[in-house]
């Protein structure tokens, strides 16, 4: 059986009664329980850009980086949104970027508390995890076929696993505020669309200063980790191809996402 309340209710009508958009959310796969819903999401790619597939409980959520994403239960938001852009492989990284400003925006509106971004698309609160992003991308030759972009967001989550309860929060755990997952769901979109719609005519170069407004990585101290190398760096920008550009002792370098993790010296963020 499924536990959540019963005013909670995460179904197409809900949230399409709630869109604002054109595109996104326009074809809606509603799934109780499913693996993941990006593995979903690659299976039906040949749906309409703009489908997207939310679930109740996922029994093998992905994380970046091979890891696991814990989404057994239906306290947060676990959706993924199918994207066919017109865009060279070499972009498609900036669609996490996007990606994560709009659930930062969507969340900063629906709770008022200072949700920011850390690069290049966790969603943090209080210091804290409180969302992740997975994108998936297919492509043919240098061009994207689609990109799949899966967002988990813990909403009312009141107990976290041990080895990531210092990591990890939930719009409940810290706010105490309860959003419905349709709400939270359509916001997103409604979000999403305008960012998405500006990416695509204008590039990364016409959402970069919303994006670093929110960004929490500029102007800190990281340590960045490329397989086993550590090594601490001050992060001072990050560019219209949506990369980080750190200072090490004499020399500067961008790094891309998918290259590298960003950590905080003295914590998390
Ligand atoms: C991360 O590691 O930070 C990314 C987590 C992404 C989780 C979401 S939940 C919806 C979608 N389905 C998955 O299996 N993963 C993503």
């Amino acid at each position: 059986m499924l536990c959540m309340t019963n005013d909670d209710i995460l179904n197409e009508e809900e949230i399409s009664s709630l869109l604002k958009t054109e595109k996104l959310g326009k074809s809606i796969v509603y799934i109780g329980k499913t693996t993941s819903t990006n593995v979903v999401a690659k299976e039906k790619s040949d749906m309409p850009c703009g489908t997207i597939f939310v679930s109740d409980i996922q029994t093998d959520g992905r994380g970046r980086r091979g890891k696991s994403w814990i989404s057994e239960s239906a306290d947060g938001l676990w959706m993924s949104i199918l994207l066919k852009p017109d865009i060279k492989t070499d972009e498609a990284a900036c669609v996490t970027l996007v990606a994560g400003l709009a659930v930062c925006k969507a969340l900063r509106k629906l709770t008022g508390a200072d949700v920011l971004i850390k690069w290049p698309n966790d969603i943090v609160l209080d210091d804290k995890k409180l969302c992740g992003i997975l994108c998936e991308m297919s492509c043919k030759e240098d061009m994207v076929r689609y990109v799949v972009c899966g967002i988990g967001i813990n909403l009312n989550t009141e107990k976290f696993d041990d080895e990531i309860k210092n990591i990890a929060c939930s719009v409940k755990s810290v706010t105490g505020i309860e959003l419905k997952r349709s709400v939270v769901c359509a916001e997103v979109l409604n979000c999403f669309e305008p960012l998405y719609n500006k990416f695509i005519s204008t590039g990364l170069g016409g959402i970069i200063s919303e994006y670093k407004k929110y960004c929490v990585t500029v102007g800190k101290e990281v340590s960045v980790i490329k397989g086993d190398n550590k090594i601490n760096a001050f992060a001072t920008d990050v560019t219209e191809k949506g990369e980080l550009v750190v200072r090490y002792d004499n020399r500067e370098e961008s790094l891309s996402s998918g290259e590298v993790s960003v950590r905080g010296i003295f914590g998390y963020i």
